[in-house]
């Protein structure tokens, strides 16, 4: 099968290639997947370029997310799922077959059902962003009614998390820098859209019962996230781009705010599979739209990662 593919951690332009490897078989309780598109996230590049804490088994072939048919099934697993649409999920997480060739092998389980209504392009947008969104919006149970504060409403976590939010019944409040991006966070469903580089923007969104923040920069956000909460609110910090946020204990104290830091690859068994299902209820009834995106060719690679390091607005995805 043609894969793309590193043998060792550095720079797209200098580490990937794209050729022939062996057609994977599927081992017990695995699937494989004639992938139709595979989704790149900043997780992929960062693990590309030797951020990541995996060591490489001979070479990986990169990219969680991804969409397509299960073509054979493992030991294990039922024979019927062959022919089935699926998105996939952390197909990457300690396994070297990645969505970025034409077949990739996972654990069942990371094979997600596609429901014929949704489309394979928007299900390899899903894996990553829409999971974490889905963890942060619900991993303390249900929040329709409160209002959500989701920072940066145009980027891929973000927008997930303003249409999952708004599907679970949550008012919900965002932030961008721009005007495109406010358009995309208001197409997405946001109640509230601020720009969070208006010096206005504490006044916008206080007083406003803001009970939980999905945060994407809590260095840069923290002053923000404080002045505007009510007693009690919980911080879910996804990203830790950037520098390390100061902690005013203080200020934190007083106001009852609680910080969950959250790495999607180790959070609770539990919780996670709760935010899958979720996530699958709000997909079935049509809650999740297309982001933006850019289709490019598998051959295509180093210029889909350079996309995603320059930190497009578009979601990229390769075709095998
Ligand atoms: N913990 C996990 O398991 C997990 C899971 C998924 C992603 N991540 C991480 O989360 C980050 C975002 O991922 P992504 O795929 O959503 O990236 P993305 O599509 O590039 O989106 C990032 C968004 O953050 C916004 N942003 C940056 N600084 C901001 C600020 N101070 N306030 C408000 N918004 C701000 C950007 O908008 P502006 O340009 O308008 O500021 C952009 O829209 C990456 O670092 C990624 O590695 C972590």
């Amino acid at each position: 099968m043609r894969a793309a593919l590193y043998e060792m951690t550095g720079p797209a332009s200098e580490v990937f290639q794209v050729r022939e490897v062996d057609k994977p078989e599927p081992g017990p309780g695995q699937v494989r997947v004639e992938v139709e598109f595979s989704g790149i996230n900043p997780t992929d590049v960062k693990t590309r370029a030797g951020r990541g804490l995996m060591s490489i088994d001979g070479f990986q072939i990169p990219h969680h997310d991804g969409s397509g048919v299960i073509d054979a099934v493992g030991a294990g697993v039922d024979v019927n799922r062959i022919g089935e649409r699926v998105w996939v999920m952390l197909a990457a997480d300690g396994n070297r077959y990645g969505t970025a060739a034409q077949y990739c092998v996972v654990n069942s389980k990371l094979a997600r059902h596609l429901p014929d209504s949704v489309s394979l392009e928007l299900g390899a947008t899903l894996g990553v962003p829409a999971v974490t969104a889905a963890y942060c919006l619900f991993s303390d149970g249900p929040i329709a009614g409160e209002s959500v504060l989701i920072s940066g409403g145009a980027g891929a976590v973000g927008r997930a998390a303003v249409q999952l939010a708004k599907w679970a019944g949550a008012r919900v409040f965002t932030t961008v820098s721009s005007e495109s991006k406010a358009q995309v966070a208001t197409e997405a469903g946001a109640d509230v859209v601020v720009n969070y580089t208006n010096p206005d923007a504490i006044d916008q969104l206080k007083d406003q019962g803001i009970s939980r923040i999905v945060e994407v920069d809590l260095a840069g956000n923290l002053e923000l996230d404080v002045a505007i909460s009510q007693q009690g609110m919980k911080i879910v910090s996804y990203a830790a781009d950037g520098g390390d946020p100061v902690l005013p204990r203080r200020a934190l104290m007083i106001a009852g705010i609680t910080i969950e830091f959250m790495l999607l690859y180790n959070v609770e068994a539990n919780k996670l599979w709760k935010a899958v299902e979720l996530l699958e209820l709000a997909l079935a009834e049509g809650a999740l739209t297309l982001p933006p995106i850019t289709v490019l060719p598998l051959d295509e690679i180093v210029a889909a990662h350079v996309q995603i390091e320059a930190a497009s607005a578009s979601r990229v995805l390769l075709t095998p």
